[in-house]
């Protein structure tokens, strides 16, 4: 093999090259991290909420009320509360039916585990794909004595937030430290932040079977177009099974995918009801969101005493 005069040499690995960056807030409410395309997310301990996601051009991602509650007075309203361990309203009998709607998780302050990173050095000055995963804790140790009471139970759950570059994924591993069973819902709640509601469209949903929270129809009719919006919507789709576009304009804006969650809700308030939410702001504020959120919610999934369910999703921002 004739080796080549001009063969540029093997770029060096330099010492300084830029890493992803974690910092906690000075108040140790928020963990941040930003990678060096400037990618960046913001997580509240306080639900391990994530309240801001932007992407390297400075986009944000996700809507995230003005008047949303970030001093751990109230669930936020915006970017992804953490639904668990029940979906909606409480139901009586059932043994979460003492619980708030959408559960504790979202309200109560986790513990922050710490984060991992990996760094690529194929384009040097710039990070190449390096990510970072931040992990949060909750257990029946650190949640107040009123969700305690209300579910006593022994549980441990580990949610991962993973940033790389133009994507977000989340993932949560629910661990059931007692001997015996028990059962749970778990979602994203993930307010997509999208510029004009009347130009959105999402595919990936077509022809499933849903119930409508609105009209309280248990199974409304599917259908076989994208999904539109032009009134409050507020949708359980069940056994979905294709990746979730979000469209505005036509144009991809973003694609979810899932593992292990087989339930796909989807909501936007419209003008009356975003009224009628103290701590949703603007009021016109329902035009530039939409909520996907992945989840399990359909059924009641038992977790045996000694058990752990994985479950997670992956946004990519187009
Ligand atoms: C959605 C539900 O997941 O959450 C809606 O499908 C509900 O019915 C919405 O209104 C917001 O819930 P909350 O408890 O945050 O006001």
């Amino acid at each position: 093999m004739v080796e080549r005069k001009d063969k540029p040499s093997n770029i060096p690995i330099s010492p300084l090259m830029p890493t992803p960056q974690v910092s906690i807030s000075d108040d140790n409410t928020r963990v941040i991290a930003t990678l060096p395309t400037g990618d960046r997310v913001e997580v509240l301990l306080y639900g391990a909420t994530v309240i801001s996601w932007r992407s390297g051009n400075g986009k944000e991602n996700l809507f995230l009320s003005e008047e949303a509650h970030l001093d751990g007075s109230k669930a936020v309203r915006g970017g992804i509360p953490v639904v668990f361990p029940l979906f909606g309203a409480p139901q009586s009998g059932h043994e979460t039916g003492k619980l708030s709607q959408h559960g504790f998780a979202r309200s109560s302050r986790w513990e922050y585990l710490g984060k991992s990173s990996s760094e690529s050095t194929s384009i040097p000055g710039m990070g190449g794909d390096s990510s970072v995963k931040l992990d949060f804790g909750l257990s029946e140790g650190i949640i107040d004595s009123k969700a305690q009471s209300a579910w006593n139970h022994k549980f441990g759950l580990t949610y991962s937030i993973t940033l790389s570059t133009g994507e977000l994924s989340t993932s949560l591993a629910v661990s059931n430290t007692e001997t015996s069973s028990w059962e749970f819902q778990v979602l994203f709640h993930t307010y997509l932040k999208i510029d004009d509601i009347s130009k959105v469209s999402i595919t990936g949903l077509e022809e499933l079977q849903y119930v409508d929270r609105v009209s309280g129809e248990k199974q409304a009719t599917a259908q076989q177009t994208s999904i539109t919006f032009r009134k409050e919507t507020d949708r359980v789709y069940t056994k979905a099974e294709k990746p979730i576009t979000v469209l505005e304009n036509d144009k991809p804006r973003f694609k979810v995918k899932r593992d292990a969650l087989s339930d796909v809700v989807v909501w936007n308030p419209w003008e009356e009801k975003a009224k009628g939410m103290a701590d949703f702001a603007p009021a016109d504020g329902y035009k530039s969101m939409v909520c996907v959120e992945a989840g399990s919610v359909g059924q009641w999934m038992t977790l045996e005493g000694g058990d752990t369910w994985e479950g997670g999703q992956r946004i990519k921002a187009l």
